[in-house]
């Protein structure tokens, strides 16, 4: 791993097994907890959102907190930001007060300039517009990992707003570096504009022929924020389309797995009821966030 986690081009398949590996390692004896090692006290970490967060934000103060470290959970809305200050120099000063690590979470692609300028900090990229969230990419190898014995057999369905998902597109660099057998992209084609003819994998339109033979289904939020323009398909018409229910379930495998990065918006994308489906695993996936940052906090502090 590099001294910055800002997508996953360049990591290996073992760099992404012996994070999995190494998360893993952090839990406790019964596996419903991770331990609190103080392997880092020296260490400061700030985060730095100007998008919201729950599970990102959260898991990461979780991971530095049982890791020993200091976490400063800077505050846009309170901060010299709002007098007029620029992101760079609001950077540099939490450089210069001695902050070993940013978090940081922008609509924009300015964490790579960032890293660059202030290359004595390091950088953690916890979501940049729809480009990229690599740290949920592993989160996401590390809980099918725990349901499925190899990558290279798996038949994945990717069903929901693909266009606006930075969780997609870390995804599909991930999945790429471990492998798969096939990958189905589905949704309404408003949302899927540039997956209805990609190289990576096929267009469905039609959501029960997409899950049919999926191993693995990952359901996205329609992600409003981003939405340029209005959607040419009425809620109910969506949910009657795309909702991933019990009803829509049927034709798939018992072994199948869902997927999703969270937040949720149950009565759209999936019906609450399939929460609970032992083979839906979204809370596995919270669960799994706190250790999979707590082994990449610990490796980019192992580079430093
Ligand atoms: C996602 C995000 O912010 O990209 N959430 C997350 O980090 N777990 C997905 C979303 O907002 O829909």
């Amino acid at each position: 791993m590099s001294h910055n986690l800002l997508n996953l081009t360049g990591s290996t398949e073992q760099d992404i097994l012996e994070l999995i590996e190494l998360a893993n390692s952090f839990k406790s004896g019964d596996l419903n907890e991770y331990r609190h090692e103080n392997l880092f006290p020296d260490k400061k970490v700030a985060s730095f959102f100007s998008e919201p967060s729950t599970r990102t934000k959260l898991s990461f103060e979780i991971a530095a907190c049982n890791l020993g470290a200091k976490f400063l959970d800077f505050n846009i809305e309170n901060s010299s930001i709002q007098k007029g200050e620029t992101l760079e120099d609001t950077i540099e000063a939490m450089m210069l007060m001695g902050v070993d690590l940013c978090i940081l979470r922008h609509p924009e692609s300015v964490i790579h300039d960032l890293a660059k300028k202030f290359s004595s900090m390091q950088f953690i990229n916890a979501g940049e517009g729809s480009v990229a969230h690599p740290s949920q990419a592993l989160i996401d190898l590390m809980t099918i990992r725990e349901s499925k014995e190899a990558f290279k057999d798996l038949k994945i369905t990717i069903v929901g707003d693909l266009d606006h998902s930075r969780v997609v597109s870390s995804f599909l660099e991930a999945i790429q570096i471990v492998g798969f057998k096939s990958i189905t992209f589905c949704g309404h084609p408003d949302l899927c504009k540039s997956y209805l003819d990609n190289p990576i994998g096929n267009f469905e339109p039609e959501l029960e022929t997409a899950l049919q033979d999926a191993d693995v289904i990952m359901a996205l939020r329609i992600q409003n924020e981003r939405l340029s323009e209005k959607l040419s398909i009425s809620a109910s018409d969506y949910v009657e389309r795309y909702q991933i229910n019990i009803n829509s379930l049927q034709v798939t495998s018992p072994e199948m797995i869902l997927f999703h990065p969270g937040p949720v918006n149950f009565g759209i994308e999936l019906h609450k009821e399939v929460a609970e489906l032992e083979n839906c695993k979204v809370k596995n996936q919270i669960f799994n966030g706190v250790g999979m940052r707590m082994a990449i906090l610990t490796k980019l502090f192992s580079q430093a």
